[in-house]
């Protein structure tokens, strides 16, 4: 990761620089100046490793920050962004003299930027990436628990942690995930995609929903054709700008992807992937791992959660196992009772501690978000409550 400033003498010009490094996924931080000399940065410690400064038809303070900055951290890279068709030779020279880089056309192609980061980056030998926030919540096929299992694990997530988590609502055609919070938002994912161009942190918080439990929900779409306005590549760049902010996030990709998908899939820190015991549902839940395997997601990324689990489902879930030479993480006990009644008053699962579901969902949402662990000794025994399979 890079520490990276951004300079101009226009406020909109700087809230886009710092949302194309935000949506990188490579830079830690970003520090924010005006062109006013009395503002430059006083001491190399100051300085971070990237600047991208816009470069005005008025050339003279944009290229004495540039000197400025170069003379106190010879290895900074200054890269300049032009709005001009094409600067002249005079102009490049000058920005050369200046420490200026590399140039890049504006408004910056996201593609050019991540490409020029990545250079710095082995340059610098600086590590690509230590921030792996996202668990990308897949469903098998339809109906097998994707969004209960992702609004359930965020929500007991933002309670155990107290950090910052979101749950983001990619599932196609229509997100669900806010009926089951019970909460109204206001704006969804597409209106996030709508605004990429300057999508930072700030922005996209005001695109979110709050729950009780300190979770923070990008609401889904509500109508299906909304999904034409929204591209796998921008939600690669809305999933930097949600790491670079949050603690956690969590997503609901429901059960429909396709290979455009891989850059997203590569982004989280685990998959998991929920499906029933039955028939269908393993033998897509095996081709899924091996789509996951083909987009380059190491095996033990992958949760496998075995959802509205029985007893007598074992017997599958271990020829599962041993063919596929995937363990199942996690095994959700089948409550439809409770499940349906907390759905459909739009409440997460909020049973005491001695509740078998809860406790389960308790134990996997420490362990897929780093948390200490829960005691689940209390579990024991309770399997004859669970309502039949409906
Ligand atoms: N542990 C459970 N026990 C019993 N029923 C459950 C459990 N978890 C989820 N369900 C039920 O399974 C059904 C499907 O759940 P959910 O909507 O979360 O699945 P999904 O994969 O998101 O579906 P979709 O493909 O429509 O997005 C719902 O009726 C839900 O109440
Ligand atoms: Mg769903």
């Amino acid at each position: 990761m890079l520490t990276a400033g951004v300079a101009s003498a226009d406020e909109t010009n700087i809230a886009q620089f710092q949302a194309s490094l935000e949506q990188t996924g490579l830079v830690q931080s970003v520090v924010a100046w005006k062109l006013a000399p009395e503002q430059y940065p006083q001491s190399s410690a100051a300085i971070p490793d990237v600047v991208l400064l816009e470069l005005t038809r008025d050339a003279d303070a944009p290229l004495s920050l540039a000197a400025h900055l170069h003379r106190l951290r010879p290895s900074v890279c200054i890269i300049a962004c032009s709005s001009a068709q094409q600067p002249t030779p005079e102009l490049l020279m000058r920005a050369m003299r200046s420490g200026v880089r590399e140039i890049l056309p504006q408004p910056i192609d996201p593609e050019l930027l991540h490409a020029a980061l990545e250079r710095l980056m082995k340059e610098h030998g600086v590590a690509e990436s230590a921030v792996e926030k996202l668990i990308v919540v897949v469903g098998a096929k339809g109906g097998s628990g994707a969004t209960t299992v992702a609004v359930n694990l965020a929500v007991q997530i933002a309670r155990q942690s107290g950090k910052r988590t979101a749950l983001f609502d990619l599932a196609r055609p229509l997100g669900q995930a806010w009926l089951q919070l019970g909460v109204q938002p206001r704006f969804s994912v597409r209106n996030a995609i709508d605004e990429l161009e300057r999508l930072d942190g700030h922005l996209l918080g005001g695109f979110l929903t709050a729950h009780e439990s300190g979770l923070q929900l990008l609401a889904g779409t509500s109508h299906a054709e909304e999904w034409q306005y929204i591209s796998a590549p921008g939600l690669v760049r809305l999933a930097n700008v949600a790491q670079s902010n949050f603690d956690h996030v969590v997503l609901d990709l429901g059960s429909f992807y396709s290979s455009d998908w891989a850059p997203l899939f590569r982004l989280a820190r685990n998959v998991v992937l929920t499906a029933e015991a039955d028939v269908p549902g393993l033998w897509a839940l095996e081709r899924h791992l091996k789509t996951l395997s083909g987009f380059g997601i190491a095996q033990d990324k992958v949760r496998v959660v075995v959802n509205r689990w029985h007893r007598s489902d074992d017997e599958a879930v271990k020829v599962f196992e041993k063919k596929s030479k995937q363990p199942v993480f996690a095994r959700l006990p089948n409550d439809f009772l409770q499940v349906s009644d907390a759905v459909n008053r739009g409440a997460p699962l909020s049973r005491n501690h001695n509740d078998p579901l809860v406790t389960k969902y308790r134990s996997i949402a420490a362990q897929l978000a780093g948390l200490p662990a829960v005691n689940q000794s209390k579990q024991t025994g309770m399997f004859t409550r669970f309502a039949l399979k409906r």
